[in-house]
């Protein structure tokens, strides 16, 4: 069994980690989450949100945090734009602050898509397509987040046909890579085999991204069916933060120290310093007042001090 030898990952935590988090964290906060981030060796971060503040309210200073960001080179931010409103106040921005990726985020199933983004899935392409479009114009690359590829917290089981389908949109309207979500962290291992299988005929392995919420503890072995595809990138949320608030009871992502301490130990590189990352994951657990939700970042800091 032939499993790649690096992996490429971004932190989703100042993004999909914050979201819901009830209680507003301070922009500068998330500015300094970042920068641990960065300083810890990530490559690519997930900073913010360009969608309604009026429906995520936390990501209501996305223009702070981009402007705010010391950048580092060889560093990429991402950000999620629903639809033009979104990539305009991206683009609205000094261009030294514009994101290098945006990602649109439709979902392969109809409920959550309406509870997401109010409106169909036929209608999110409808609004996709012009966000792609000037985006690509603009120099700025697409990614497209398929939520509930994995099943769906209204619709429950999410065949394997609709992740194809969705692919088969995404690709259409000309994103270049795409987020295999398992939103509410319900799959299991051949369960992501076959969804992997089935984004195959549009994208290739290489465009191809794991981001797995660990709300039933599946998401390493998820991560390792993707691995032993051949998916070399993916996402994950420092401490794992984390959850989407139209997916009632769904935990974070897979915590990024818990998916760089397995993917070392495979003697799989990536390029970030655990121990640096540990840090940035307790900095932000002190600031929210809880013990952080990975159990190697735990595990660890506990030896340290010990
Ligand atoms: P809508 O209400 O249908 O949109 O929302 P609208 O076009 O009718 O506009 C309504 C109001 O929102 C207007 O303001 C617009 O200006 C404003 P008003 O006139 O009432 O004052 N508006 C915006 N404001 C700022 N930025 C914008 C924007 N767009 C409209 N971009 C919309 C449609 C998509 C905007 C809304 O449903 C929304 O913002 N949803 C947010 C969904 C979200 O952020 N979910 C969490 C992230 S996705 C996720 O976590 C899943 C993922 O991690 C993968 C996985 O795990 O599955 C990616
Ligand atoms: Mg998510």
């Amino acid at each position: 069994m032939s499993l790649p030898s690096k992996v490429a990952l971004i932190d989703v935590g100042p993004r999909d980690g914050l979201q819901n988090e009830k209680g507003l964290v301070p922009a500068a906060v998330k500015i300094e989450l970042v920068h641990r981030l960065q300083d810890a060796g990530l490559q690519e971060i997930e900073a913010t949100s360009f969608v309604s503040p009026k429906w995520v309210p936390q990501m209501g200073d996305n223009a702070e945090v981009m402007t705010g960001i010391r950048r580092r080179a060889g560093v990429r931010y991402s950000v999620l734009t629903p639809n033009m409103k979104g990539l305009e106040g991206a683009m609205a921005l000094d261009r030294a602050h514009w994101p290098h990726e945006v990602v649109v985020f439709g979902a392969a199933s109809e409920a959550f898509s309406q509870k997401n983004i109010n409106c169909s899935i036929a209608e999110s392409m409808e609004r996709f397509a012009p966000v792609v479009e000037r985006a690509l114009q603009a120099g700025i690359a697409v990614r497209g987040a398929m939520s509930c590829a994995l099943g769906c917290p209204y619709e429950g089981e999410v065949p394997a046909e609709r992740v194809n389908y969705l692919a088969g949109l995404m690709k259409q309207i000309g994103v270049q890579r795409v987020d295999l979500a398992d939103t509410i962290g319900v799959a299991t291992p051949l369960k992501v085999k076959r969804a992997i299988e089935a984004t195959l005929p549009h994208f290739s392995i290489d465009q191809i991204c794991g981001h797995f919420h660990d709300t039933y503890g599946q998401a390493l072995a998820n991560t390792l069916a993707a691995l032993e595809m051949g998916v070399w990138n993916y996402q994950s949320s420092v401490a794992g933060l984390g959850g989407c608030p139209y997916a009632k009871g769904a935990t974070g992502n897979v915590a990024t120290e818990d998916l760089v301490y397995m993917l070392h130990g495979m003697g799989i590189t990536t390029g970030i310093d655990l121990d640096k990352l540990i840090d940035a994951g307790q900095f932000i657990s002190d600031f929210l007042g809880r013990p952080t939700n990975s159990r190697a970042g735990k595990a660890l800091f506990t030896k340290r001090s010990a």
